[in-house]
């Protein structure tokens, strides 16, 4: 028999609604308050006005201090990221979005709530405290790497007539971090920016390394351009391709469907063991 926490969200409902095929989906999530309730369908459960995956997406660069008025940053805009939440929200799906350092303002709505971040020690607390609460993560920021390792964040540094070396410390992985602590039924999703001609092998690699169970790839020309040319790697081995390059909504759309169409089939596969 498979329980519950072997799915990654159960189909209950099906419909069309304004024209983009909508379902409800439920995962077997603890609750906040850490019981662990028999599942059964929507409204069962006492939550009437959810549905569909509780979803929380990161998006943007981190600026990591280097001293009070300098940073150590990225090119990454965030659209992504935001294209992805805005995606998410209007199918009604309570949405968080832990936004970091970028000039966009994802359009409102009920179900999206924002949050701000700056640095990666700032959006490891976001997420340690907003993940328990959620069934996906797309994690689309652009998170450093290294961080300057005794920043001085109390003054500016002045200039001198000698070099300047910065000591630099590696941040920690996020995702691998968050794997260690998510429930069966959690679903993370990853993002790899890499060369054209590596893409694929290095987004397996991170596919694995980071235990995700997908992860999008795509060419570093994405990072700062309004739009998307992206492969889905997903950890059973399926495999989908853009059609060629999409606007950045559109690449949000593209992503959330096939990441949904995945819950749809494993739910179908689980009702057919169960039965
Ligand atoms: N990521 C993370 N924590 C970090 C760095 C990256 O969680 N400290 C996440 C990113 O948000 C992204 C995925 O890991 O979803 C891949 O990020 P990337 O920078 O491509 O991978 P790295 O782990 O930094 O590996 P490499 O430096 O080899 O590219």
């Amino acid at each position: 028999m498979v329980t519950y926490d072997d799915v990654w969200s159960r189909v209950v409902t099906c419909g069309q609604m304004g024209g983009v095929m909508s379902f409800a989906m439920q995962s077997d999530s603890m609750t906040d308050s850490g019981e662990n309730p028999v599942r059964g369908f929507l409204g069962q459960r006492g939550q009437p006005g959810r549905s569909g995956p509780r979803v929380l997406i990161t998006a943007g660069p981190t600026h990591e201090p280097i001293d009070s008025v300098r940073y150590l940053a990225n090119r990454s805009s965030g659209k992504m990221g935001v294209a992805l939440a805005e995606a998410s929200s209007a199918r009604g799906w309570t949405t968080t979005l832990l936004l970091g350092p970028s000039a966009l303002r994802p359009a409102t709505s009920s179900s999206l709530t924002v949050e701000r971040f700056r640095t990666t020690s700032d959006l490891q607390q976001l997420l340690r405290e907003h993940w328990p609460r959620h069934d996906w993560l797309i994690m689309a920021a652009a998170v450093a790497d290294y961080r300057p390792k005794h920043p001085s964040t109390e003054t500016k540094l002045r200039r001198t007539s000698s070099d300047l070396a910065l000591e630099l410390e590696p941040t920690p992985d996020l995702l691998a971090e968050l794997a260690a602590i998510s429930r069966p039924d959690q679903r993370r999703i990853g993002f790899a920016l890499e060369p054209a001609r590596d893409l694929i092998r290095r987004a397996e690699e991170k596919l694995a390394r980071k235990h995700l169970d997908a992860i999008v790839a795509n060419p570093i020309e994405t990072m700062d351009s309004d739009r998307i040319t992206a492969h889905l790697l997903f950890a059973d081995g399926s495999r989908f391709e853009t059609a060629g390059s999409l606007s950045k909504a559109e690449g949000a759309e593209w992503v959330i469907e096939r990441v949904e169409e995945k819950g749809r089939e494993e739910g179908r596969e689980s009702n057919e063991v169960t039965k």
